[in-house]
């Protein structure tokens, strides 16, 4: 190596050096990771005042022969404009990392699952209701609406229910104040059933109904008691109707709404528009009729009271029982939904507890 090589030999080796350093750091500026601190760091490094090893070969001047001061000036000067070079350009990728990753921390991340909005969904009664409803459908069957408010007539008198029969007691009902008298007396329905005699009144027969909707007793609110409540309550009117025909349609109904294992049982109670009348059971679908809380360990729940319609309410509906025969049911929508659902508490189906409400019906 001659003398004048070994004089710039130095310049040389910090220039490879700051070569190595500053792909170094473009290499982290590529991934982001490069800050201004580096960046300041890297500076100082090379140009500080104190320390930088710009500086420290420009210092270095005074030891080179005279003759060779001035390529070995140029030399460092190129090595120092280079280092500046480089900070300008460090510092911008510095700042444009740093500004993403700023923009990044604000940004809305597209791949996380949305929020939603609550939604709301059926009450477990209307997803009962609309059950039976598909049930009875399926045989034919339309569904008829009446008025809550009723007359005492179209309530009690034209279901042959005696004056005295104790459903007629005042307490057993709301009537609605200044109501009128008499058969036209206004009240809360107690059951669904007068709309039996509206469309029988209404319409000739074959007939074939159910008839869902609210009805009102006055009864404290319990577990299992409520002022208002739902029935869904069925008619059929047409010749040649028969007692096998209730049975067999209850039967299709109850295997379509709990189960193909389902079995009915009659019993013998007394409605005053139904003659003969019965209570309904179904087997215990809970326990496969083995015994348990649901069916308090009889495998039969009651769940209805049907017959058949009385002569003097087909009459009372216009229509001629030496002609007609027809069969009568109803039962409590409630009743179903806490059978089905296992719901213990009546109340739950009436306070609107979201809780509640939002589950799976
Ligand atoms: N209406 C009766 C009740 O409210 C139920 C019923 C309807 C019974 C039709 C027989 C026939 O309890």
């Amino acid at each position: 190596m001659d003398a004048a090589a070994e004089i710039l030999a130095p310049v040389e080796d910090a220039r490879r050096r700051l070569g190595e350093e500053r792909s170094e750091a473009e290499g982290r500026a590529s991934v982001g990771a490069l800050t201004r601190a580096d960046v300041d760091a890297f500076k100082v490094r090379w140009l500080g005042q104190k320390q930088g090893a710009v500086t420290a070969l420009l210092a270095r001047i005074r030891e080179v022969p005279r003759d060779e001061k001035a390529r070995y000036g140029e030399a460092v000067n190129a090595l120092k404009r280079e280092a500046e070079a480089a900070v300008e350009r460090l510092a911008g990728r510095a700042t444009a990392a740093e500004r993403e990753a700023r923009e990044r921390a604000l940004a809305v991340d597209v791949t996380l699952p949305p929020r939603l909005a609550p939604v709301g969904r059926l009450h477990p009664l209307t997803v009962v209701r609309r059950k039976v409803e598909d049930a009875f459908r399926t045989l034919g069957y339309e569904v008829a609406d009446g008025p809550e408010i009723e007359t005492d007539w179209h309530n009690f008198g034209a279901l042959n229910f005696p004056p005295d029969h104790p459903a007629r007691d005042e307490f057993d009902t709301f009537f609605v104040k200044d109501g009128g008298a008499g058969r036209d007396r206004l009240l809360l329905r107690t059951h669904t059933s007068p709309v039996q005699i509206r469309t029988m009144l209404s319409r000739k027969p074959p007939i074939r109904i159910i008839i869902p909707g609210r009805v009102y007793r006055n009864d404290a609110i319990d577990p299992r008691h409520s002022p208002v409540f739902h029935q869904v309550e069925g008619l059929t009117v047409g010749e040649g109707i028969t007692f096998a025909d209730l049975k067999g349609t209850l039967a299709a109904v109850f295997r379509q709404l709990f189960s193909e294992a389902a079995k009915i049982r009659f019993g013998p109670t007394f409605f005053p528009f139904v003659e003969p009348g019965v209570d309904v059971a179904v087997s215990c679908v809970f326990c496969g009729q083995k015994g348990c809380r649901v069916c308090s360990g009889s495998g039969w729940i009651e769940i209805m009271g049907a017959g058949m319609v009385h002569p003097k309410v087909l009459e009372n509906g216009g229509i001629d029982p030496g002609r007609y025969s027809g069969f009568a049911f109803g039962g409590g929508i409630d009743r179903i939904a806490m059978l089905v659902y296992g719901i213990p508490d009546l109340r739950l189906l009436f306070e609107n507890d979201v809780r509640f409400l939002d589950r799976t019906w």
